[in-house]
C-alpha cells in the first residue's frame, strides 16, 4: 500500500503518518516513511535521534549535480539517473520504521533545476513502486509537482482537512487537483474534530464523510511540546488510528 498525504499547511499531515506509521508497524508491516516536504519534521515525530542533523537529499546539491551527469553550462541531462544505492545510504531507522528524507520535490512552474528534480522524482518513484511494504508519503499541499510518473505509484491520497471554511475550501481544490492527475483512490481525513456539530460541518462542505475524525488531543499536544515521539498510544488517538488503518485496508 502506497498512501501520500496531502492538506493545507500545519492542518496535522505529518501527526497522523507519523500515526498510522507506528500502527502499520504494530500490525508486523514494514514501513517506509518519505518526508517530501520542504521543511521536514517527519523525523521528530517519528522520535529519530538526532534527527535534526539529517539532511534532505533535495539539498545535497553535489550528489544530485552528479547523478543527473549535468555538465555546467549544457542543457543536457540523464533522464534516467542511478539511484538504486540511494535507499541503502540515506535510510534511517526508528524503532523499526524506515524514514527516508528525501525535502521539496519542485513543480515545473516553481522554475527548478530540472536535471536534479528528475534524480528525485526517480528515486521517488523506485520507492514508491517496490513490492509488499507500506509507503507513507508526507507531502506539502498539492500533488501536482509529483508529475504523472511518479504518481502512478500512489494508490492512495489522504487529505487532512480541519472544520473551518479555509480548511474545505484547501481540501476540494487539492482534490481537484488530484482528480486531474488521476491519482486512484482519494479520501479526506478530519483532524482537530470536537463534537458533531463540526463532523457535519465537514460532511456538507466537503460532500462526503471523512474516513475518520481525529479529536483534538491533549496527548498529542504534550508529546509535542515535550518533543517525544508520536505513538499509537497515546490513548485518546488510539481507536481512531486503528479505525483509519481499517478503513484503508477495506477499500
Ligand atoms: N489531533 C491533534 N490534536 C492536537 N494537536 C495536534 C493534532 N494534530 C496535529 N496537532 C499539532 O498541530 C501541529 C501541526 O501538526 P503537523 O506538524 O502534523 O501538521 P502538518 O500539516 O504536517 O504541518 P506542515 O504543513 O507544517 O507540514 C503540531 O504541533 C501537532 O502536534
Ligand atoms: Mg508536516
Amino acid at each position: 500500500m502506497k498512501i501520500a498525504i496531502s492538506g493545507k499547511g500545519g492542518v496535522g499531515k505529518t501527526t497522523i503518518m507519523a500515526l498510522l506509521a507506528r500502527q502499520f508497524k504494530e500490525m508486523g508491516q514494514e514501513v517506509l516513511v518519505i518526508d517530501a516536504d520542504p521543511s521536514p519534521h517527519m523525523a521528530q515525530s517519528l522520535g529519530v535521534r538526532e534527527a535534526d542533523k539529517i539532511r534532505p537529499i533535495s539539498e545535497m546539491a553535489e550528489l544530485l549535480k552528479e547523478r543527473s551527469g549535468r555538465v555546467e553550462g549544457s542543457a543536457f541531462y540523464n533522464i534516467n539517473p542511478q539511484v538504486d544505492d540511494l535507499p541503502a545510504r540515506f535510510i534511517v531507522e526508528a524503532d523499526g520504521i524506515n524514514l527516508m528524507v528525501l525535502g521539496a520535490i519542485q513543480s515545473a512552474e516553481s522554475g527548478c533545476a530540472c536535471a536534479e528534480n528528475t534524480v528525485l522524482k526517480r528515486l521517488l518513484t523506485k520507492l514508491l513502486l517496490k513490492p509488499a511494504q507500506v509507503v507513507l508519503l508526507d507531502m506539502e499541499a498539492g500533488v501536482e509537482h509529483l508529475g504523472r510518473g511518479t504518481i502512478v505509484g500512489v494508490d492512495r491520497l489522504l487529505i487532512v482537512v480541519i472544520p473551518s471554511q479555509s480548511g474545505i475550501r484547501t481540501a476540494l481544490k487539492i482534490k481537484k487537483l488530484a482528480e486531474e492527475c488521476r491519482i486512484k483512490n482519494i479520501s479526506f481525513v478530519g483532524n482537530l474534530v470536537q463534537d458533531p456539530e463540526d463532523e457535519q460541518f465537514l460532511r456538507e462542505g466537503l460532500g462526503e464523510a471523512p474516513l475518520v475524525c481525529f479529536p483534538d488531543s491533549p496527548a498529542i499536544r504534550r508529546t509535542e511540546r515535550k518533543g517525544l515521539a508520536v505513538t499509537g498510544a497515546l490513548s485518546d488517538v488510539a481507536q481512531v488510528t486503528r479505525d483509519l488503518v481499517t478503513a484503508l485496508q477495506a477499500k
